[in-house]
């Protein structure tokens, strides 16, 4: 039986990691801490308040007495985390949240896992979220990320990740923590939070909004099926090496605009099939026959946009044996059958503070 911090368990990858881990393990005690920022929803942990062994902790992950508390409390043999800013276009109009959080949060929880371990760290294990986007940016030809890649982040979101990672490797390097790092392509799937790209892509085919691509939608990216990302984490957590970084993709790299094109196919298609939709989305183009690929439209460029990211994942496959098991169709018909059936979880989040980020980032792009 192990006891586990997930930090930033109430947001998209941290909620789908709890259910992942708690179907696969239901004996273990899971704390779960989260400040609840715009990005993070009690509702995505629906399922589990007040079940046995389960805590939701509503804090900081920058509030080092919280931490050393729940520490002292629940004597964790694991943590995951998973708490960050997390969208590059936020970074970009404000950079503070992203230091505070992703650097010094990850700088308090080291210093609590450390007060409370020092100096037997047997059965320990600190996971630490990463993304491929700490290596840069690549050319269309260029040989995928490695673990070894030199880091060169290049948005104030990708630098905070950089430096938290450090800051992880370093602790193991001084003081011994047993670390594991995965370092992962862009995830989708269930409770995204509809400011990335494939769930504001559904929700605004669904409700007849401009699909609104950035530059001339040639951005490359790797998409990896969020529930595969959670086995490749809890199998690192399990088999990866003490001190190691694993990259996690998807294998599926796309071009933006050929993913918008795919994904409008999709939404066209599911619309054919099921009557119904057109009566709970009367604004969407396939209500009414026509393609929602009418809503493409391209907007002005992110500024310092990242042109290509891509995974090499042999290492992950070669030492703890894993590989996704979602292709990347699949994986998006999961995604939009999801966003269908849970039309209440995305409308409470339009009726909040979601309206003014949509009209400050997209306001500026028109
Ligand atoms: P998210 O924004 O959906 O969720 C982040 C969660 O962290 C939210 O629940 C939020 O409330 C919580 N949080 C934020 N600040 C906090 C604080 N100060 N204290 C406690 N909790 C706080 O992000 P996500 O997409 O689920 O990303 C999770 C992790 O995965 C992050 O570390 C991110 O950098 C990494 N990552 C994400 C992707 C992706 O495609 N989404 C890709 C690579 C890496
Ligand atoms: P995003 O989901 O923000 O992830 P990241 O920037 O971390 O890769 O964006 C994925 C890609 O989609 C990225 O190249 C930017 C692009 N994009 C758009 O073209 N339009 C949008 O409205 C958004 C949010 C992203």
């Amino acid at each position: 039986m192990q006891r586990l911090l997930i930090t930033g368990g109430a947001g998209f990858i941290g909620a789908n990691f709890v259910h992942h881990w708690r179907r696969a393990r239901p004996d273990n005690v899971i704390v779960v801490l989260d400040a609840l920022t715009y990005a993070g929803n009690p509702a995505n942990l629906n399922a589990l308040h007040g079940a046995a062994k389960f805590h939701f902790v509503h804090g900081d992950v920058c509030d080092g007495d919280l931490l050393k508390r729940l520490f002292r409390e629940h004597h964790f043999d694991v943590v995951v985390h998973f708490a960050a800013e997390s969208h590059v276009d936020r970074s970009i109009v404000s950079s503070e949240p992203f230091v505070r959080t992703n650097v010094l949060g990850t700088q308090a929880l080291l210093d609590a896992a450390l007060t409370a371990w020092k100096p037997d760290f047997r059965g320990k294990r600190f996971h630490h979220i990463s993304t491929d986007e700490v290596y840069g940016s690549l050319g269309r030809d260029d040989p995928a990320f490695t673990e070894t890649t030199p880091y060169d982040p290049r948005s104030p979101y990708a630098a905070s990740k950089a430096a938290s990672d450090f800051l992880v490797r370093a602790c193991a390097h001084t003081h011994g923590l047993p670390l594991s790092i995965t370092n992962c392509s862009n995830n989708y799937g269930p409770y995204q939070f509809p400011e990335k790209l494939i769930p504001l892509m559904i929700i605004n085919a669904l409700t007849g909004k401009t699909l609104p691509v950035y530059g001339d939608g040639r951005n490359v990216r790797d998409w990896l099926y969020v529930e595969d990302h959670c086995a490749a984490v809890a199998r690192v957590i399990e088999r990866g090496r003490a001190g190691e970084t694993y990259n996690v993709g998807g294998g599926a790299e796309m071009a933006n605009i050929d993913l918008v094109t795919m994904l409008c196919a999709t939404v066209d298609a599911r619309f054919a099939d099921d009557p119904l939709l057109a009566a709970r989305f009367g604004e969407c183009p396939a209500a009414r026959g026509a393609s929602c690929r009418d809503l493409i439209g391209f907007v002005a460029d992110r500024p310092g946009h990242d042109r290509r990211y891509a995974i090499c994942a042999d290492k992950l496959s070669d030492e703890v044996g894993y590989r996704p098991t979602t292709s990347f169709a699949d994986g998006i018909g999961r995604t939009l059958d999801w966003y269908l059936a849970n039309e209440t979880w995305w409308r409470d989040i339009q009726r909040g503070a979601y309206q003014d980020w949509i009209k400050l980032n997209y306001g500026a792009r028109a």
